[in-house]
């Protein structure tokens, strides 16, 4: 059984070593000179990537504890090797496995790209019904469930019922702790993917008053969770099929993205071993933020704040005085226009064709066009992301506004137990744990309460 911590990686020699004077070109090594000794070390370059763990045999002195690398917000930094989504932030790409975004979004499914996702292949026609089979037959919660969900505050926000509803499926589920048997793993994954949609829709219905509607197990994964949030009386809900097609096309957008807040959380949670719901609550806590997947969420605000297409420009002269920031763009990775961004806005023609158009798409477009002529957008290379007009679209298709980041945490929730399933299995993980430089007071003596001044 593989287990982090017990890597064959750990235990290799040390990488930084002293250089030698005879050091011919076109090596994959970096020589660092040390200038504090004199000393020069060379370490090996893999990957376009040198072992943070190099450096600490970089020292003054044998008691030197030797060099960390300092980097907040891992902004240089790659924590892992992954081999499940590929970007090029420069030309602006995105491969799931390899396979491109444009083409999984025109030929795939949601549930076939989770697939591809979690296994790393396509499935064949057997292993595809087979699969949607299982995700159809564990949509269902335990009756528990709905208590747990109806006794939150009538107001509250459902990313904050979906983080306390999912970790309190571990709980049902004792034997999900076992995460090293991959049989028990694999049905956890299943129940996760199919669960989530039922879990947030019962959120919603709860939060306006509506009694639940249960799993039709008929429908389509997108096309059921529609049935689950807006069924009213009829007796068998239809969901529109483009509105059906535009949330599966949207959820194969949002299935994974490397190694973002909310990926990072996964992982992190996930190395200390607790089972994959309570890892999954961490993930979705990540992912509540305004800046990641509550951004979709704050470009509406934003949009409705600037009310009209006139009132742009000022807007934008308030985002470059740094009063606030234009929501629904700029990226750590992508420093070109969003591929996401790109299907997303011929999917709003599709979906306002049916809908009728968003009047908050003028103001988003203008937006658009001025900032994408601004030096302050141009020289920071700042476009928009997945989420300036993800909004637009849900908003159209009848979703409430704080519904927005749960359409994200849906169909990310096959990127995160991905991602969490290679951590687990990765010989050079281990529980994460960063260093820091302290920079607080030295060490001093306690101070009795009538002295302290
Ligand atoms: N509006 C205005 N200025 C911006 C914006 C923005 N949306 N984003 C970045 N900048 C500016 C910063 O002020 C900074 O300028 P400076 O160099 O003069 O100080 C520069 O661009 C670099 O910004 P950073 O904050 O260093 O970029 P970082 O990579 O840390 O942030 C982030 C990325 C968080 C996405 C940022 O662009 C942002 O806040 N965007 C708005 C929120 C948003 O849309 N988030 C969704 C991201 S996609 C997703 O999670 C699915």
């Amino acid at each position: 059984m593989p287990r982090s911590g017990s890597s064959p990686g750990a235990k290799e020699a040390p990488v930084a070593r002293v250089a030698t004077n005879d050091r011919p070109a076109g090596r994959e090594s970096l020589t660092i000179t040390d200038n504090r000794t004199g000393k020069a070390y060379e370490v090996p370059i893999e990957n376009g990537t040198i072992k943070a763990l190099a450096l600490r045999d970089i020292k003054v002195s044998p008691e030197d504890f030797g060099l960390m690398t300092y980097d907040p917000a891992f902004t240089n930094t790659a924590h892992c090797k992954s081999r499940i989504t590929m970007i090029d932030g420069d030309k602006g790409i995105l491969n799931y496995r390899g396979y491109p975004i444009e083409q999984l979004a025109e030929h795939s499914t949601y549930l076939e790209v989770a697939y591809l996702i979690l296994n790393g292949e396509l499935p064949d026609r057997r292993q595809q019904e087979e699969w949607v089979h299982s995700i159809t037959h564990h949509t269902f919660l335990h009756e528990t469930m709905k208590r747990f969900i109806e006794a939150f505050r009538y107001d509250a926000h459902p990313m904050g019922i979906m983080v306390s509803a999912v970790a309190a499926l571990s709980t049902f589920y004792k034997e999900a702790s076992n995460i090293f048997d991959p049989v028990g793993r694999r049905s956890q994954m299943v129940r996760l993917i199919a669960k989530m949609p039922t879990l947030a829709a019962f959120a919603y219905r709860a939060s306006v008053g509506l009694p639940f509607v249960y799993p039709d197990n008929d429908l389509s994964y997108t096309g059921n969770f529609l049935n689950m949030l807006f069924r009213m009386a009829e007796a068998k809900y239809r969901p529109n099929p483009v509105l059906e097609r535009a949330l599966d096309v949207l959820f194969i957008l949002h299935a994974d993205h490397e190694q973002n807040c909310s990926t990072l959380a996964m992982r992190a949670v996930g190395s200390s071993h607790p089972d994959p719901y309570s890892a999954v609550a961490a993930g979705i806590a990540a992912l509540y933020g305004p800046l990641h997947g509550g951004a979709n969420e704050m470009v509406l605000r934003m949009l409705k704040e600037i009310r009209s297409k006139d009132c742009v420009p000022e807007y934008i002269q308030r985002v470059k005085q740094g009063q606030t920031r234009l929501m629904g763009f700029g990226h750590r990775i992508y420093k070109n226009y969003d591929p996401r961004a790109r299907i997303i806005k011929q999917i709003a023609d599709q979906v306002f064709e049916v809908t009728g158009r968003n009047p908050l798409l003028d103001i988003a477009l203008e937006l658009e066009r001025i900032a994408l002529q601004d030096d302050y957008f141009v020289s920071r290379k700042l476009y928009p992301n997945v989420d300036f007009y993800s909004g637009l679209i849900y908003q159209s298709m009848g979703f409430p506004v704080e519904t927005f980041p749960v359409l994200f945490a849906i169909p990310r929730t096959s990127g995160w137990l991905a991602q969490w399933e290679e951590m687990l299995l990765d010989p050079e993980q281990k529980i994460a744990r960063p260093r820091q430089v302290y920079a607080g007071a030295p060490r001093r003596d306690y101070i009795q309460m009538d002295e302290r001044v």
